[in-house]
């Protein structure tokens, strides 16, 4: 059997509804699963759905903020009544906005911290009752703050490290049951609300670009092709790991960028 054919799995993709994730489950939907998506917007939900129905596969969605554990748990029950159980959970929802900690009030802080991190910990509690076992692979979309240090960025670095540290411990208290988790850390990718939220000119787009050691944007592709690799039997043996997909970037630091974020918003100069 293809190691990437994953026709009859079910795969579930929180934040499913734009940039990353959408590719995500778009990549899925063409290797033939069948493709859940999650996100707040009723609308976006929708049109994703559509997209991928468009691509030949059987999909469903539904609408939740994973700040609410019970709106999560309701519509994994709901995939799990559809489809039964659930062979890849891919769990991506976050919010970003560059702010310095000192013009951030408490519930600046707060709402990245929920959404990021305690999100991740609701989706991933939502949907172990019907993880397949042994088998299921949990897959967390976290970022380079995780590990960096960026100016502007503080709520997030906290919220992205706690997410890879969700990530190995369930790693260990899943494991026996034959369940696989892994983060994988995007670099920058092309077109996504991210990098407009960063990187709000061309000039900071080409800059990013050039602070790649490959010398490229990602594209949500580059994304996809990682969630597909450890959610194949081709990663039956990797639990726990945090997986740079980013060209290198994080090798050098992503320091030019992290850099020019800081110098963009303190002084409106890149
Ligand atoms: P995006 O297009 O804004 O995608 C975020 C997704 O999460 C959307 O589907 C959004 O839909 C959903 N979402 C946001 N808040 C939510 C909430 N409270 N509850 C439920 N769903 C929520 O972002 P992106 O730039 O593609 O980023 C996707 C992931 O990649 C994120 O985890 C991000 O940290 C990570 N990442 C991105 C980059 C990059 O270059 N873009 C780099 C490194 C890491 P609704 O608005 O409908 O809720
Ligand atoms: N600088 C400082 N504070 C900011 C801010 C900014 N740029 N943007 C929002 N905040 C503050 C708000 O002022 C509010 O705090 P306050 O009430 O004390 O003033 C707090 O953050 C929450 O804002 P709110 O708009 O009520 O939150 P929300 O829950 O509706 O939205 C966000 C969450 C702010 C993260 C929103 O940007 C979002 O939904 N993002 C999702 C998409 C995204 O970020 N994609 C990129 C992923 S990498």
């Amino acid at each position: 059997m293809d190691s990437f054919d994953f026709s009859t799995r079910v795969v579930v993709v929180v934040g499913g509804t734009s940039g990353i994730n959408r590719g995500v489950a778009e990549s899925f939907a063409r290797a033939g699963a069948k493709v859940a998506v999650a996100s707040r917007s009723r609308e976006k939900v929708d049109a994703t759905v559509a997209a991928l129905q468009a691509l030949g596969a059987e999909a469903m969605g539904f609408t939740c903020d994973v700040r609410e554990s019970e709106a999560l748990a309701e519509g994994m029950n709901a995939v799990a009544a559809a489809w039964g159980q659930i062979d890849v959970l891919v769990s991506g929802a976050a919010g970003n906005f560059p702010a310095l900690a000192n013009s951030m009030s408490p519930k600046a802080f707060k709402s990245v911290v929920d959404i990021d991190l305690l999100g991740t910990f609701h989706v991933m509690r939502a949907a172990y009752p019907h993880l397949r076992k042994p088998g299921a692979s949990v897959i967390n979309i976290s970022a380079p703050q995780a590990f960096l240090p960026m100016i502007a960025q503080s709520h997030v670095c906290a919220a992205k490290a706690g997410v890879d540290m969700i990530t190995r411990c369930l790693a260990l208290e899943w494991a026996a049951e034959g369940l696989r988790v892994n983060s994988i850390v995007p670099g920058p990718i092309a077109g996504t609300e991210g990098m407009k939220r960063l990187a709000p000119s061309e000039d900071l787009i080409e800059k990013t670009r050039k602070s790649v050691p490959l010398q490229r944007l990602g594209e949500p592709d580059d994304i996809a092709r990682a969630c597909q690799f450890l959610a194949s039997p081709m990663a039956s043996y990797i639990n726990g790991v945090v997986l740079p997909v980013d060209g290198g970037w994080s090798l050098s630091g992503a320091s030019s960028f992290s850099s020019m974020v800081a110098s963009f918003f303190q002084t409106g100069q890149a």
